[in-house]
């Protein structure tokens, strides 16, 4: 019998949404542990020079189709050019601000291009999927840490668009056998690559903390306002699970291992470190890691802000072996790294 030559097999991991913040730390842990990614994005909140901060970091350039996920004729070109092993779906739309304004394109993007997505992969017969879900799936916490099993509910359409998915990949694995699927409920990712080389890049005026603080302290906006004060926590401003963007990453590849062993699963899990930081502890390790003053102001609360919100971070460990690694101190500075880097060259 003639002897077939040998390759090394590289699972290829089709990674949506994978020029954004998030997408792209996962390419580079996942380029980093051994995995070819093909990523698919329609570039609405990300810029294509990403993929050279990737390559820089990695020295591998990932493949890139423009393109999006509620196009079922790219998907299929890419299910068919590619050989993919399992998808992880970070494209959609993250503004919560913005998806009561526009809800439709919400539920357009976030539902109906989840739906595209897991309907091409039964077409392509894959079966592995890790979804970017959200720790604003537990509402207003009743119990801190909150565990997975904490119940669920959405005050506004981004929150409402995250738990339908979550319900239709419960209704998906039950409906056919050999589906292996992460729900992954991020807490509050920040900070960037140590390289300096990807980051979170907002559009306008940032919504969350970190970046508009890393933006005051660079004095490109005058100054933070801090949305109340008077909120039953240790110093009155609201506290959060902030988790490094690099450790979240890790947790993709693990969550990814995790399905890799099972013949089915339907995982769902907390991505956070289970400690919680007030505004105030944040400005202060900010100010610390960049050396700047960070003036304030306390202002009213954000309508739909929680006083609280970290995460039960057990479950995590058990099914995956991961935990974070990273404190604010190296968020902070990371941030801080990125933000110079990107835009205060010299
Ligand atoms: P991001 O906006 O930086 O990245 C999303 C990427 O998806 C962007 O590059 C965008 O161009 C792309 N995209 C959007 N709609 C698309 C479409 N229809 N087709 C193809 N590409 C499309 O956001 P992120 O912070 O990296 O978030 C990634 C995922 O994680 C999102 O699903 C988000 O809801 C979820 N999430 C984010 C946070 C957070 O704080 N950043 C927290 C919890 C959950
Ligand atoms: C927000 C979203 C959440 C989403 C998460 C990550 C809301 C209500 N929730 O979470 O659904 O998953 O972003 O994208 O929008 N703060 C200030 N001043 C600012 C900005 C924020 O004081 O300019 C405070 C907030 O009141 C909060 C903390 O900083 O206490 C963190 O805010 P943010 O970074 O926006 O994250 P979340 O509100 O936790």
């Amino acid at each position: 019998m003639r002897k077939l030559p040998t390759y090394t097999m590289t699972s290829t991991i089709l990674v949506t949404g994978g020029t954004g913040f998030i997408g792209s730390h996962a390419t580079v842990a996942l380029q980093q542990a051994g995995y070819s990614v093909v990523i698919l994005d329609n570039l609405c909140n990300s810029n294509p020079s990403v993929i050279e901060g990737i390559e820089r970091i990695t020295g591998t350039r990932p493949a890139f189709v423009q393109g999006d996920v509620r196009n079922a004729q790219t998907l299929d070109t890419v299910f068919t050019r590619h050989a993919i092993h399992a998808v992880m779906h970070f494209a959609g739309l993250k503004a919560v601000g913005e998806s009561t304004q526009i809800p439709l394109a919400y539920y357009d993007n976030n539902i109906y291009g989840s739906i595209q997505l897991l309907s091409a992969m039964q077409r392509a017969n894959v079966r592995t999927f890790i979804f970017s879900s959200s720790a604003t799936v537990y509402g207003n916490p009743t119990t801190l840490p909150i565990p997975e099993s904490h119940p669920r509910s959405a005050t506004n359409p981004y929150g409402h668009s995250k738990l339908v998915v979550e319900d239709i990949l419960e209704s998906l694995y039950a409906s056919e056998p050999g589906w292996r699927i992460a729900r992954l409920r991020y807490f509050n990712p920040v900070g960037a690559h140590p390289s300096g080389l990807i980051g979170e890049t907002p559009q306008g005026i940032p919504n969350n903390l970190m970046p508009y603080v890393a933006q005051v302290a660079a004095g490109k906006r005058e100054k933070l306002q801090i949305f109340g004060n008077d909120y039953n926590t240790p110093d009155g401003t609201g506290v959060r699970d902030y988790i490094h963007v690099t450790d979240l990453a890790e947790g993709h590849v693990a969550a990814l291992r995790y399905c890799e062993k099972a013949d089915q699963d339907m995982l769902t899990v907390n991505l956070g470190t289970g400690e919680g930081y007030s505004v105030l502890d944040m400005v202060a390790a900010f100010k610390a890691a960049s050396g700047r003053p960070i003036p304030y102001e306390i202002t009213k609360r954000r309508p739909g802000d929680v006083a609280s919100c970290w995460a039960d971070t057990t479950l995590a460990k058990q099914k995956l072996g991961w935990a974070a690694t990273k404190g604010i101190k190296e968020m902070c500075e990371d941030a801080w790294h990125w933000e110079t880097r990107r835009t205060m060259p010299g």
